[in-house]
């Protein structure tokens, strides 16, 4: 690996991606302000210009809505190369947004950025403790339908893992209605139709915009009347451990926690309990709910599965059959953790969420990993990542050969690697 050299491209991918106060993941393909996106590019921002990282995750949190939801996608200019626009998504509110949210990442990325010290990091942490509260309990209320601690999901982006197989099953469920309006995928003008979800999804993806602009993107009616409703083991994990940072958030404030630790604390409690209900033994692994039907999508491990780590989570038996699969799929594909099991029905090495390997998904599991003493997984992570880096800073990559795939000159793929590069994690 050419470090210097992949250095100088990685801080011009990040700059070129630069808006002034928020960055794009890419051009062309994704024109604004994606949620996790933009929150993940922050940690990768902050090795060079901490201020500037600063700025992306407050940028961010100023777009939240008034019942709290942060939104995955922040229209702060228009672009009509993306569909669908924020005319598309017809909600209220400023700035202009999408209807939906996407996996919480930010308050894990605020306590990251607050520990690379100095009072300014402390200060600025604690004033965005109030906007994290307010999106945390928004799922604990909101999106929690039956108040156990499983957090649903209303439709497959705010997963971020779009067509994942996870959601063949739930979203074949979902009626396309006739007068569904005609539309014009503008993916496709940037990414090759087989690297990318299909019309079939496309059309239940479209149907789930149009379910939440007649439910007047009211979440109660949303929730209540839902065509699609999953827990997916990413967002559960990912919030997870996001609760458990945002109390680190809550004790950096003047005073301290108070009455708000005690309810982020019953948060963790009850959504590690929860998750329990994720576990499939036939997978070896922790596996996405369909909460409408009360039943697991599918028989098969993704790398939103290998999230337990990083969610701290201690049942040591499932965590041993866990690291069984995640060293299995590592055999499998030695270019990055696969988004689906190569061994199982629904895999395509090419087509997004279905089995490429991503940097980011690569990252946040091998944290987890490190944290949770899993040392030759996580080793075996690093050896992946170095492997993926010599195609390029891409969207995701095939797991096998380590071919790039999806949109080029990618924000936090080339985040990921200033911030391992620093660290000197390869
Ligand atoms: N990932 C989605 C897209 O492809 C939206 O978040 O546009």
């Amino acid at each position: 690996m050419d470090r210097a050299r992949l250095r100088a491209e990685a801080l011009a991918v990040i700059r070129g991606n630069d808006r002034g106060d928020y960055s794009i993941p890419t051009a062309g393909l994704y024109p604004f302000q994606w949620n996790w996106d933009s929150a993940l590019t922050a940690l990768g921002m902050a090795t060079y210009d901490l201020p500037r990282a600063w700025r992306e995750v407050e940028t961010l949190a100023a777009a939240q809505r008034p019942d709290g939801m942060v939104p995955h996608i922040v229209f702060w200019q228009e672009d009509p190369g993306y569909f669908p626009s924020h005319a598309a998504w017809g909600t209220a509110g400023d700035p202009p947004a999408s209807g939906i949210t996407q996996p919480p990442v930010l308050a894990s990325v605020v306590l990251a950025l607050a520990q690379r010290g100095g009072a300014e990091g402390r200060r600025r942490a604690a004033a965005l403790a109030k906007p994290l509260l307010a999106w945390h309990r928004w799922f604990h209320t909101l999106r929690e339908p039956a108040g156990d601690g499983l957090v649903a999901l209303t439709h497959p982006w705010e997963s971020g893992r779009d067509n994942s197989p996870d959601w063949d099953r739930p979203l074949a469920a979902v009626e396309v209605p006739a007068d569904l309006p005609a539309y014009q995928r503008r993916d496709l003008d940037h990414v090759d139709a087989d690297a990318r979800p299909t019309r079939g999804q496309y059309d239940r993806f479209m149907a789930l915009v149009a379910h939440g602009r007649a439910c007047g993107w009211r979440q109660e009616e949303i929730v209540a009347s839902a065509p699609f409703l999953v827990c997916d083991p990413g967002v559960q994990f990912i919030l997870l451990r996001a609760d458990r940072d945002l109390l680190e958030i809550l004790a950096l404030r003047e005073g301290g926690g108070g009455a708000e630790a005690a309810e982020v604390e019953g948060w963790i409690e009850r959504g590690e309990a929860a998750c329990a209900r994720l576990w499939s033994e036939e997978a070896g692994g922790y596996c996405a709910r369909d909460l409408k039907r009360g039943e697991l999508t599918a028989a098969a491990c993704s790398n939103a599965s290998m999230l337990a780590w990083y969610a701290g989570i201690r049942d040591e038996e499932k965590m041993a059959r866990l690291a069984a699969t995640a060293a299995a799929l590592l055999d499998e594909a030695p270019c990055g953790m696969p988004s689906w099991d190569p061994r199982a029905a629904g895999y395509d090495a090419k087509r997004y969420w279905r089995g490429p390997a991503w940097a980011i998904m690569n990252h946040m599991i091998a944290q987890g990993m490190r944290e949770q003493g899993e040392e030759e997984l996580a080793r075996r992570l690093a050896q992946a990542q170095g492997r993926l880096y010599a195609a390029g800073f891409r969207e995701y990559y095939e797991p096998r050969s380590g071919a790039g795939l999806g949109g080029g000159a990618f924000s936090w793929t080339a985040a990921v690697f200033l911030l391992w590069d620093s660290e000197e994690l390869f």
